[in-house]
């Protein structure tokens, strides 16, 4: 059962974004995935359509001494469960600052619940509210967008989870690294993409999320890229990177990874193949399920 957090201290590097259709790819997969949301901002539910709930109904509810997971209200959105946030956790902060307080979602989550992904959508400060989730966390996945500023985030961000993991969560896996909002024609793209993969070397997923409007196009009404532009290449590109993730945190049930063929050359296109096949008839569910092959899931 991974605990993810999904961390940059640059903002605007892709972190909501890769929550919300990574959930959605895992969850339309058949894991049950509960994403909480910890940025007092609110922007993933606010996005996913989900009203601010009190308080003592939102992820600031865990922490607290009798946080159950199990009784705790859940929006259910496409693929996922989501714990809203409340703008009262920046209020809220100011108190929590005791040498304790960075455990409480680990407390949390050991009281059980019935998932089998957690994600934890933080913000871009290192807040009180990102350390727990990194706390509580397996794995830290950094999006990363191949500019001077998300990079240098990055490196921030590597540290921090350096730290914590020798002080304070030592079964914290090295982070992972996905470039986001990859623009082929810039050449700076290309120049800081091949500088995160020699300076991070295997902690770098092959799969890049490109730029998308579709990714771009926030609906507010809790529908994922996959329910609303499903053969885009963005959704195609969080498919492959939940395909590569889901390979990485159960790397006993390998296979080839999506658009290529067992000699482990790319394919063509896979997601044209699904658009000019079942796509309409099937729907976004039968396409990924199509794309991402099943026994990774
Ligand atoms: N691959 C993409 N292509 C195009 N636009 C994108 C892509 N990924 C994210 N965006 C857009 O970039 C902006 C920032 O993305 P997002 O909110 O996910 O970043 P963030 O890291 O969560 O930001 P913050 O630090 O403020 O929480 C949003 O408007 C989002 O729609
Ligand atoms: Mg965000």
């Amino acid at each position: 059962m991974p605990v993810i957090t999904i961390c940059n201290h640059k903002g605007g590097t892709g972190k909501t974004t890769t929550v919300m259709n990574l959930a959605a790819a895992m969850g339309l997969c058949g894991r049950r995935v509960l994403v909480v949301d910890l940025d007092p901002q609110c922007f993933l539910t606010q996005i996913m359509g989900a009203s601010e709930p009190a308080p003592a109904m939102s992820s600031l509810a865990l922490m607290t001494h009798d946080a159950n997971l199990r009784t705790l209200p859940v929006v259910k959105v496409s693929g996922f469960d989501l714990l809203p946030a409340t703008q009262y956790m920046t209020r809220a902060q100011k108190k929590l600052t005791g040498p304790m307080d960075s455990f409480w979602i680990k407390e949390a989550l050991a009281t059980g619940h019935d998932y089998d992904v957690v994600m934890l959508d933080t913000a871009a400060a290192l807040s009180v509210y990102t350390m727990n989730a990194l706390v509580a966390s397996d794995y830290a996945v950094v999006p990363v967008t191949p500019e001077y500023q998300p990079v240098a985030g990055a490196a921030q961000t590597w540290q921090t989870c350096r730290l914590v993991r020798e002080k304070l969560n030592p079964s914290l896996a090295e982070p992972l690294f996905l470039l986001t909002q990859v623009d082929g024609r810039k050449r700076g793209h290309a120049a800081y993409s091949q500088y995160i993969r020699e300076t991070y070397a295997g902690r770098v997923l092959d799969s890049v999320v490109r730029t998308c409007t579709s990714l771009a196009d926030t609906t507010h009404d809790g529908r994922t890229v996959f329910d609303h532009d499903v053969v885009s290449r963005g959704a195609r590109d969080y498919a492959n990177a939940a395909d590569e993730l889901s390979r990485r945190f159960y790397p006993e049930r390998q296979t080839e990874p999506v658009g290529t063929n067992p000699n482990g050359e790319a394919e063509a296109e896979p997601y044209e193949a699904a658009n000019s096949g079942s796509a309409g008839s099937g729907g976004s569910e039968a396409v990924l399920r199509s794309w991402i092959p099943l026994n990774h899931c």
